[in-house]
């Protein structure tokens, strides 16, 4: 059977929020991910709060992991203002970040976005009014359609299957004061 016409398994995680004190969190699930799936995706929030330390601790437990790794980050990821470093250390492990790519695999295509703020249908915020909201809106409209014009290049293939991953839960928590 041709590659692409195999089904393909995909595993897919999100929130995985490693601490500094995180140990092992994930090195025995990465592992058997591998025994029965074809390619795992990490869908956000890789981090708690996207320092440098809890990345080197996921990128220890990834290499657990022996099939192909895709993934986007989340806004935790982008907690501490070091989201190139964060994207270095998971690179460097073998994560294929899909931010601005897109990544193949087994003859699917693989794009993503970490996704903005807004809100849906009846609910989406609109660029009305003062400048700081039109700025908020033009994020989320600029973050959406990145992920369609990755759809639209990954459909131009002409034996391409794709799959679109988002992070765009926007997950909040409550600091101690
Ligand atoms: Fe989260």
């Amino acid at each position: 059977m041709a590659e692409t016409n195999r089904p393909l398994k995909l595993a897919a995680l999100a929130d995985l929020h490693v601490e500094e004190t995180s140990v092992e969190p994930y090195r025995r699930l990465f592992a058997e991910i591998s025994q029965k799936a074809d390619v795992l995706a990490l869908c956000g929030d890789l981090t708690n709060l996207g320092k440098p330390a809890e990345a080197e601790i996921l990128a220890e437990e990834l290499r657990s992991c022996t099939i192909p790794m895709v993934g986007i980050l989340g806004n935790h990821d982008y907690e501490s203002g070091q989201v190139a470093e964060v994207e270095r250390i998971l690179r460097d492990a073998g994560l294929h970040l899909l931010e601005n790519h897109i990544h193949e695999e087994k003859g699917v295509a693989f794009v993503g976005v970490k996704g903005f703020a807004g809100g849906f249908g009846s609910r989406m915020l609109t660029a009305f009014g003062e400048e700081i909201v039109k700025r908020f809106v033009a994020e989320t409209v600029a973050e959406a359609t990145r992920l369609e014009n990755g759809l639209r290049v990954a459909r131009s293939g002409a034996d391409r299957r794709f799959a679109s991953l988002r992070a765009n839960h926007r997950h909040h928590c409550r600091r101690a004061s």
